[in-house]
């Protein structure tokens, strides 16, 4: 599988799973309804974490779907070529995902109800997880280094594109009653509590005892388990045995990969290019 890539108004893609066309529909003709729900993140920042998630609050805490339907299945990503196909083929309520900034999300989310969950990730864990996977992707470019994907990190020249924009974009959706912004290290830190935040923004009254078994089926453990949460079984997806999401699973792993200059002239960068949002929105060191 090559390695090729094609530009779409300013954001590049691997031409292996995406398609001009495709990303055309989705923005201009792709309808969210009232009733659907989708998640969206910056590549790496905890999607499918997420997912696993609003599947097991709509089934109160119970396995049986997650663990027999794929996780691309359950949700399909919907500006990837298979997962258009698969997100036009289904009866709604739809859950979807999606990594889109929101400059190509569906046109459509602007005047539905449709119920939107952003995570976002502290920007230098994002980079060591991306570095780790996308070398087990097959047809993307492989980075030789953390610090080569620093450089295309900060170049904006990588899948999905700027990390600051579609942070920032998809942050000034925040007042909205149908958004819920989150972030994986609220998750990591106070599961439960985030977890009882997605139930009240989907509407869904769950028990304790479901609750419960929300937290432990979602949780890294558990998941790591699930082979159907696992890309390695897509053959031609994945080029290494073990599965490539389910890595650590932890909050500040850049720690082990960065300089300490690295970091200082990444925070640097991080304060100038976000000064005038909260600082409170960003909760991680
Ligand atoms: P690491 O590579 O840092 O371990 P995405 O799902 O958006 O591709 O993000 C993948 C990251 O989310 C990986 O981070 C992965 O370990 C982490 N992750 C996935 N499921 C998780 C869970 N249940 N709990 C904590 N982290 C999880």
């Amino acid at each position: 599988m090559s390695d090729d890539t094609f530009w779409y108004k300013g954001i590049t893609f691997p031409r292996a799973y995406y398609s001009p066309g495709i990303l055309r529909k989705v923005q201009e003709e792709f309808v969210l309804k009232d009733e659907d729900v989708v998640t969206v993140t910056y590549p790496k920042s905890g999607i499918n974490w997420l997912i696993e998630i609003v599947c097991l609050i709509h089934s109160k805490g119970d396995t049986k779907w997650v663990q027999s339907v794929p996780i691309w299945e359950r949700s399909s990503r919907v500006e990837t070529v298979p997962g258009f196909a698969s997100a036009n083929k289904k009866e709604g309520p739809h859950l979807l995902t999606s990594h889109l900034p929101i400059h190509l999300f569906p046109k459509s989310f602007f005047s539905s109800k449709v119920k939107v969950i952003y995570v976002m990730r502290n920007p230098k864990d994002v980079i060591v997880s991306s570095y780790f996977f996308w070398n087990s992707i097959n047809g993307v470019k492989k980075s030789k280094s953390v610090e080569q994907r620093l450089e295309w990190f900060l170049e904006g020249k990588v899948p999905y594109g700027s990390w600051f924009d579609h942070v920032r974009g998809w942050v000034s959706m925040r007042e909205r009653g149908n958004f819920l912004l989150l972030s994986y290290e609220e998750l990591k830190r106070d599961t439960k509590r985030t977890v009882e935040k997605i139930c009240q923004f989907l509407g869904k009254k769950v028990e304790p005892e479901e609750l419960s078994l929300i937290l432990k089926n979602s949780s890294f453990e558990v998941m790591k388990e699930n082979k159907i949460c696992d890309y390695s079984m897509l053959g031609d997806v994945c080029s290494v045995d073990k599965n490539p999401l389910m890595r650590k699973g932890i909050t500040g792993d850049w720690k082990n990969h960065f300089t300490v200059a690295q970091a200082e002239a990444f925070d640097k960068l991080f304060q100038e290019k976000m000064a005038d949002l909260p600082r409170e929105l960003f909760p991680w060191e």
